[in-house]
């Protein structure tokens, strides 16, 4: 009981991360003062993603076929397992060979005004599980103002295997934001406060090996989706360097940061993507 109301408070208040943001522009100051920002060129997977939250990529990447086997049953209890470990460098070509696109660099660019940060990468393995979770339920996300996934997928993605799903920007824009709480709503929930339909309205990111999609979880409405088939999904994920929670530091290494961010300039020495966005 304690630790429920303690877990509450951590994670559903949102002046917890109105602080943490603070603190980070604080701490992002000197950089922001002395850095040297690079026009963000007109693209049009920006537009897309600032009027619409979501997208396909026009480029595909080849993906080596992974046998997910020796994993069966490690995400029985969780939403995923995160097995990067195990495949350093395959993550690190798939990681080069998204960014390597100009049309993306630009669209990641321009949605941070020129100032991104990389957040996590991750290659997350789900499994048929049982009982519902807390991210099952329709919620936006606030790792920060604006926050996007890429999201490459190293498995078809169908009906069954738990596709990314979420209302369209003009049904989640008439969702109201509590003005304190992070708020976890059901389909009910969504009927009798804002009249929306989650059944009719749904989106579901469902694709083909290769595929590449980006979302901006903070602006659509979305449910964590569960799945009846393995799968197995790249999740880049970028925030502005003065996110709202301290999640990014701790989910990836910064010599893993570092070493990602060298194999990119390495790849595209004159890509548009500046050092500190691996810093
Ligand atoms: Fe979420």
């Amino acid at each position: 009981m304690l630790h429920d109301v303690a877990s509450f408070l951590r994670w559903n208040l949102k002046s917890n991360r109105w602080a943490v943001k603070g603190i980070n522009t604080l701490r992002d100051l000197p950089s922001r003062m002395s850095e040297n920002v690079a026009p963000s060129p007109p693209s049009p997977l920006l537009d897309m993603l600032v009027s619409d939250g979501y997208g396909k990529l026009p480029h595909t990447i080849a993906v080596p076929e992974i046998d997910v086997s020796p994993y069966a049953g490690q995400a029985r209890n969780k939403p995923f397992v995160d097995i990067t470990a195990d495949y350093l460098d395959v993550v690190e070509k798939a990681f080069v060979d998204i960014l390597a696109d100009p049309e993306t660099a630009a669209m990641i660019h321009g949605y941070f005004e020129g100032r991104p940060w990389l957040w996590n990468v991750a290659l997350n393995y789900s499994e048929p599980r049982e009982g519902l979770t807390d991210s099952q339920l329709w919620h936006f996300d606030y790792g920060d103002q604006r926050q996007l996934h890429l999201m490459a997928y190293f498995s078809d993605v169908g009906e069954a295997s738990g596709p990314f799903t979420f209302l369209r920007m003009e049904d989640s824009q008439r969702v109201a934001r509590h003005p304190f709480v992070i708020e976890r709503m059901t389909d009910d929930d969504l009927a009798n406060r804002f009249g929306i339909d989650a059944k009719a309205g749904t989106v579901r990111l469902t694709g083909k090996n290769g595929d590449l999609f980006v979302n901006d979880p903070g602006r659509l409405m979305h449910q964590g989706a569960r799945c009846s088939t393995t799968r197995l999904v790249m999740f880049v994920t970028f925030t502005s360097r003065a996110p709202m929670s301290s999640g990014g530091r701790r989910t990836i290494a910064p010599a893993a940061r570092k070493r990602l961010g060298a194999a990119y300039r390495q790849a595209c020495p004159d890509g548009l993507l500046a050092p500190e966005v691996f810093g």
